[in-house]
């Protein structure tokens, strides 16, 4: 346990706006900072950040906390390397004594197993055994400075080298399966699972040796192995070479297929080079290179398969903001045989002359309409529009729609409003989108934030209904709370979200949704988001009158519910509680 006096001190130090900011632009809002959130894909800000409370919250993906919380998430550390990330960042150190913590001590096991794993793959290569294995990287064109560099080994034809090397350092058997480096035969033996395999460490941008990527020498499959998920190593939170590429200084990342690509284009200079590990591109892959570049170089294989990817990770990047170009490589070879063939000078052209992937993809949507005839360049038009609609840089559309426009021989204004009008049907998408995700996740949410809800429905969804009006009309709430007592809420949430709403109402604060997450946890913010939400759409029916009929609701389920436990009741309780039912039935 780490002492409240060291954890105090941390927060004090590690400003939490000053930290998120250098994950996530934000924007003033009031007292509040607003962004885009860095845990989801969104268009439109929903990241909230609450220097007041040093806390942040998210509407769209209902992640929130503090900084310590903020900073496991976005660099994927446990509890104990977040803080050891923040001691170091503001120069404290750690107290002793603290990595009693069982995780912690085992992911230090396994980073230290995966080190010892790469000295022991890169010693084989130049031992007798590995010969065959170094040909091949020679053979390929890879010098030995880089093979050292990446640290590059060889796992020989045996069950039962690492295990045994391993052993004799002292690491356990479980140690070795946690790392993914063993497994283990239905007879119970540990054997290794990379086996004559050219092997290729992953290093995180720590420095960290996380995982591995075996090849094989010859056309046998798999032609990869690639070590499965461990507590130190998640796929999709990590990019092959990003260690190198970030201190390359260079202003963009090229992005590639491949390991031997990575490793290729670093040997001839590109030291910005990167690639997804074993997997396809994903929304975190993305998120991750807009943490470090503006700019993406996107290199895909020729192929169908490469060119679905390519689409797949345009996408992805896209709706992280940051520009993309697009190479295509001559003659469908990958950069590792056009740089071997060619040379790095050739290859530097093609970066230069790279085309912006718009431009590449316009040229793609012309293929497919025939432009002769009319309705061809009507559909066109419309195709074209959508895409350039997706451009979030007003200039670049114009500069697209002025050339769209004397391509076919149309108004520029025509173009500019059409590109428009598929902004707004986009926008509008989007937004229906992320609702009907907020809602979907509100109700796995209401579950938790106000588990009594489930058992009195009808009384539920009148309070829910009731306060949705209330948050979005406050000033309804002098009215309503002469009519409405707190105790009277049938569900102890919703009760007491009304008396937050009063007692801000009598100090005369903001009722704001992004003002009540200091008060509440992130499931129960995304709870009362669906209230407002689910007002909103009822739009017809935000009255104050209305307001009033969901005061009766719930009177009335809170006078059945007293009945319900009538020996609590008086006989003249009773007596009253029925006459008052019989008055709210006329
Ligand atoms: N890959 C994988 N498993 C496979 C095939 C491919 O994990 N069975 C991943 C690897 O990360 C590989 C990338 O997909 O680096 C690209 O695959 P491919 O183009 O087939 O490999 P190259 O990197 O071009 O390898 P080589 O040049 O050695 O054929
Ligand atoms: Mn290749």
């Amino acid at each position: 346990m780490l002492p409240d006096s060291f954890i105090q001190e941390l927060i004090a130090k590690n400003d939490i706006e000053s930290v998120v900011s250098s994950y996530v632009s934000l924007k003033r809002r009031g007292r509040n900072l607003v962004g885009l959130c860095p845990f989801h894909g969104e268009k439109t800000p929903s990241f909230n950040l609450y220097p007041e409370t040093a806390s942040f919250y998210c509407f769209g993906c209902g992640a929130g906390g503090d900084v310590i919380t903020f900073i496991k998430r976005i660099e994927n550390l446990s509890y104990i390397d977040a803080v050891k990330f923040l001691a170091d960042r503001v120069g404290m150190t750690m107290p002793e004594h603290t990595f009693d913590d069982g995780a912690a001590k085992q992911r230090v096991r396994i980073l230290e197993a995966n080190r010892e794993a790469a000295r022991l793959y890169h010693k084989c290569l130049y031992s007798e055994t590995g010969k065959t294995a170094l040909d091949y990287y020679h053979r390929r064109g890879y010098t030995d400075a880089t093979i050292r560099h990446f640290g590059l080994g060889y796992a020989p034809d045996s069950f039962w080298f690492l295990r045994d090397e391993l052993r004799k350092k002292g690491f356990h058997d479980e140690e070795l399966r946690a790392a993914w480096l063993c497994g283990r035969s239905q007879k119970g033996s540990i054997y290794d699972l990379f086996r004559n395999r050219v092997m290729i460490p992953i290093i995180d941008v720590r420095g960290n040796v996380i995982a591995f990527g075996g090849r094989v020498l010859d056309d046998s499959k798999p032609k990869y192995l690639n070590s499965g998920e461990t507590p130190v190593f998640k796929k999709t939170n990590n990019l092959f070479a990003l260690n190198f590429a970030k201190q390359s200084g260079q202003k963009q990342l090229i992005l590639c297929e491949g390991y031997m690509d990575v490793i290729a284009l670093h040997q001839a200079g590109f030291t910005n080079a990167v690639a997804a590990l074993g997997t396809s591109f994903t929304a975190d892959h993305a998120r991750l290179m807009a943490r470090y570049t503006d700019e993406a170089i996107l290199i895909f294989d020729a192929d169908a398969a490469g060119q679905k990817g390519a689409q797949r990770a345009i996408g992805l990047l896209r709706d992280t903001g940051i520009n993309i170009r697009l190479v295509s490589i001559p003659d469908g070879k990958d950069p590792d045989e056009f740089i071997k063939n060619n040379g790095p000078e050739r290859f530097k052209l093609l970066l230069e002359r790279s085309a912006n992937d718009v431009e590449y993809r316009l040229i793609e949507v012309g293929k497919r309409h025939l432009l002769t005839t009319s309705d061809g360049k009507v559909n066109y038009l419309k195709d074209a529009t959508a895409l350039l609609a997706e451009l979030h840089n007003p200039l670049e559309r114009e500069v697209y729609a002025t050339r769209l426009a004397t391509e076919l021989g149309v108004s520029k204004e025509n173009v500019l409003l059409q590109i428009n009008n598929q902004i707004k049907r986009r926008r509008k998408q989007q937004q229906e989108r992320q609702m009907s995700q907020i809602v979907r996740r509100a109700e796995t949410m209401q579950g938790k934030a106000n588990p009594e809800a489930a058992k009195a429905v009808r009384g539920a969804s009148a309070e829910e209904a009731l306060l949705g009006i209330l948050l979005l009309n406050p000033e309804f709430l002098a009215t309503i709370e002469k009519e409405l007592q707190p105790e009277q809420m049938i569900t102890a949430f919703n009760r007491r979200l009304y008396e937050t709403l009063l007692s801000r109402h009598h100090e005369a604060k903001f009722i704001e949704l992004s003002y009540l997450a200091e008060e509440y946890e992130a499931e129960e913010m995304a709870y009362i988001s669906k209230m407002v939400k689910d007002s909103r759409e009822r739009v017809s029916s935000l009255t104050l009158d209305q307001a009033r009929r969901y005061v009766q609701v719930i009177q009335h389920e809170h006078e059945l519910r007293g009945l319900q436990n009538p020996e609590d009741l008086t006989p003249e309780q009773i007596q009253e509680k029925l006459k008052t039912m019989k008055q709210m039935k006329q």
